[in-house]
């Protein structure tokens, strides 16, 4: 297949990327290069526009005949979210729905898109399947749902067919070396602790330690980003026209903060101290997935996730690759 790839040149589209060409499929990337990296994609065609480029995104749709849209781009930190909502709703919801306008003129219907865990809010329970309530609790998770939505509708009037993937916590670098997390600022919990062992920064932040987990610190769901792609390169095989279907993607096994760190320490033989503060707004306890749609509907068995091989993984890339891809940062987003 000709496909696609909005996002390409971020952390989860670049390995996704290299998956579908190792899988026989051709993909070309449109990223606008905010949050992702040229050297990312250096042997792949890429478009350099952004989502909400009406005219750009429709002469690149329209430059060959692509079969499927695989659709990554998106803005991701939570806390921003709150701050800036108008930025994430432009970003993740309307820039979506001129992704699916322009497609939708190009005669293009199968779609396979990136969501989030953050869907589920903070589920009564803590292992989450497909059809546990929907219940955002920032805006984030709710400019992603709400393309969810939207995607569902399109499906139902007009045939476009989809697979949406619900991912929790992505981690670890493909076992290459080559290709991993450069995100600034960085949020997420291995890169961090990783950076605190590696000098960059003085301690790791556990935020909250009074949470009714094992060890008092928040339980999440690490999945890593191979496995991610190779759920995408599955679903591509499983678009159904007039069909949209969403797939937790996780591996289903919870670790805590301090578990996680504890694994940091272990694999890099460096101490990383820790700073404890207050839990933050928003977090739920315990997050974790049920994965058995995606393994039955995919036919996916996460290869990956063990958080011995994710932490490894992520350590082999951020030792080898302390400046990430050393490329100039983008000044930082600016909003009216
Ligand atoms: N990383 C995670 O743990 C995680 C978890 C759940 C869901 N997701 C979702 O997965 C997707 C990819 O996440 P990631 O971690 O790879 O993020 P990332 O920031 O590394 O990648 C996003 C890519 O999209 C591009 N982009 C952003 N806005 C764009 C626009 N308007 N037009 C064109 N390109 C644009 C960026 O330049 C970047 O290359 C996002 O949609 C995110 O919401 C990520």
């Amino acid at each position: 297949m000709r496909l696609f790839v909005t996002g390409g040149a971020g952390y989860i589209g670049s390995h996704a990327v290299r998956r579908f060409r190792e899988a026989g499929h051709e993909p070309w990337v449109y990223d606008n290069l905010s949050t992702g990296h040229r050297g990312a994609v250096a042997d792949f065609p890429l478009f350099v526009g952004d989502l909400g480029d009406e005219q750009t995104l429709t002469s690149a749709l329209s430059s060959t005949q692509f079969d499927a849209v695989v659709h990554f781009a998106g803005a991701a930190l939570v806390a921003e979210s709150i701050r800036e909502p108008l930025h994430y709703f432009a970003q993740n919801t309307s820039r979506g729905v001129t992704l699916l306008t322009a497609m939708h003129r190009q005669g293009i219907n199968r779609l396979v898109m990136s969501s989030t865990c953050t869907v589920y809010g903070q589920p009564p329970g803590d292992m989450v399947r497909e059809d546990s309530p929907l219940a955002p609790i920032n805006p984030y998770a709710r400019s992603k749902l709400a393309l969810e939505w939207c995607v569902a509708d399109c499906a139902a009037a007009f045939g476009l067919g989809a697979v949406v993937l619900r991912y929790f916590n992505a981690a670890g670098a493909h076992q290459r070396g080559d290709l991993g997390e450069d995100h600034t600022p960085e949020t997420h919990l291995i890169p961090n602790a990783l950076r605190v062992a590696l000098g960059q920064e003085q301690c790791v932040h556990v935020c909250g330690t009074d949470y009714p987990t094992p060890d008092g610190t928040c339980l999440r769901d690490y999945v890593h980003v191979e496995d991610l792609a190779e759920a995408h390169l599955l679903a591509l095989e499983q678009i159904v026209p007039g069909r949209s279907v969403a797939c937790n993607l996780g591996s289903g096994s919870p670790h805590s903060v301090q578990e996680v760190i504890e694994q940091c320490r272990r694999v890099t033989g460096i101490s990383i101290p820790a700073q404890l503060s207050p839990r933050r707004p928003g977090d739920a306890a315990s997050l974790f997935a049920d994965t058995r749609r995606a393994r039955e509907l995919l036919g996916w068995e996460p290869r990956y996730s063990s958080l011995d091989n994710i932490v490894a993984s992520a350590w082999a890339w951020h030792s080898r690759h302390p400046a990430g891809y050393g490329e100039p940062q983008h000044s930082p987003i600016t909003f009216p």
